[in-house]
């Protein structure tokens, strides 16, 4: 099939697309139909490789208001009515949702999902659904499993045995929560216990890493000790780290220096975060994100996740990613032209890192034929007006389509 009059990401000129085999067989500024060949005039509108969702909790998806809302807004709430809802989870119920989820997500030009599931759970439910849709959907989305320990290693019983069952059982990644374990002790150890059975089992690493409004919730200078000592480097994580948010600039300072020696990764979750953050502030409330704009100019990888989709912890959410870059970017000050124009990396190419998709992601010839394409000539356009995604192609074939929304002033 030949995509013709395409802008691939922030290109001044139109390529043509061959796409054969399910790859990116050429892309060249013009291309002759061969004979019998489908073709589709693409009229000039922006074409990327697909969006990357690197931090989301499917399990809880869906929830809100079942069996209360989330009233103070804050995420020790969120935590306590998701204890409430815990009793009501089965595997139907769970499947029945995610794969809500998973198509509202194809439908916003998603391929890749970085889910953390709740292991706190002795039956590890939600975990084992998850892990069979997992390879179910695996023909339309990629989900990779993060074995979050929402309560603690430390600070639920057997904590530790859960995790390391649930790597066994299949997880791609280890979770840890330290600003939410008992103590400051429990916080190194928790960590610890982490990479240790990361690397015993050949596993990745993502953290919740501070997501708290304490300057003193230092768990973050511990992962990226450890990510730089172990060699784990880009196999590591830090998701969240809104407590960095509060450091003072000297610290920061101190904090940066490891940050950059280790190699690791950041996701922010710019609508969560401002929502759940400086709700123990009266005046001014802290915005509570993490710091994407300085981290970005060292050349750390940041990416951005929506964490929560109508769930306890955000009464709203839709899963586009769109929506993350535009609060990130209000929120993070970084509105300046360039910013706006390369904004659409944070929940593309950098999420890909952070996932290690590898090699295969991205358009160019020779690799999967996975793109998107968007109702609008570039990404300020498309993330100013919120443009469709007219088209998701997953190896050359179509697994979701929007029509273009079609407006009209009568004066
Ligand atoms: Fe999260």
């Amino acid at each position: 099939m030949l995509f013709q009059n395409l802008l691939i990401e922030n290109a001044q000129e139109p390529a043509d697309i061959r796409v054969t085999g399910g790859k990116f067989e050429s892309i060249a500024p013009h291309l002759d139909p061969l004979p019998g060949e489908e073709v589709l005039d693409c009229a000039g509108k922006m074409a990327l490789p697909p969006f990357v969702e690197s931090h989301v909790h499917l399990d809880t998806c869906l929830t809100a208001g079942r069996p209360r809302w989330n009233l103070s807004g804050t995420l020790f709430e969120g935590i306590q009515c998701w204890e409430e809802y815990k009793p009501f989870l089965t595997k139907e119920e769970v499947r029945q949702r995610v794969n809500r989820a998973i198509r509202l997500q194809a439908s916003g030009g998603i391929q890749h999902v970085r889910t953390h599931i709740d292991i706190n759970d002795p039956k590890l439910t939600a975990l084992e659904t998850i892990l069979e849709l997992r390879e179910e959907v695996r023909d339309y989305i990629d989900i990779q499993v993060v074995a979050f320990p929402q309560y603690g290693i430390l600070s639920y019983p057997k904590g530790a045995e859960l995790l390391e069952q649930a790597l066994k059982m299949g997880a791609d990644a280890a979770g840890a929560i330290p600003h939410f374990e008992f103590t400051r002790e429990y916080s190194v150890d928790s960590l610890n216990i982490c990479f240790d059975l990361a690397q015993k089992y050949g596993k990745l690493i993502d953290v919740h890493c501070d997501e708290i409004d304490d300057e003193a919730s230092r768990g973050l200078e511990t992962v990226a000790t450890r990510a730089y000592e172990t060699g784990m480097r880009d196999m590591v994580t830090a998701s969240h780290t809104t407590a960095m948010h509060s450091y003072n600039n000297a610290y920061m300072i101190r904090l940066m220096r490891i940050l950059k020696m280790s190699g690791m990764n950041f996701v922010s979750n710019p609508c969560v975060n401002v929502h759940l953050g400086g709700r123990t502030d009266t005046y001014p409330k802290r915005r509570s994100m993490t710091r994407v704009k300085e981290l970005t100019a060292e050349g750390i990888n940041v990416s951005f996740g929506s964490d929560d989709i109508f769930d306890p912890w955000n009464p709203l959410g839709n899963g586009k990613m769109r929506d993350q870059v535009f609060m990130g970017l209000y929120a993070g000050h970084m509105l300046g032209y360039e910013e706006i124009v390369n904004s659409y990396k944070f929940v593309t190419t950098n999420a890909a890192r952070t996932l290690h998709l590898g090699e295969d992601y991205g358009i160019q010839a020779g690799k999967d034929a996975n793109f998107v394409i968007l109702d609008a000539k570039d990404w300020y356009d498309a993330l100013n007006y919120d443009a469709a995604i007219l088209y998701n192609y997953r190896k050359g074939k179509l697994i979701a389509k929007t029509a273009p929304m079609e407006k009209t002033v009568l004066f």
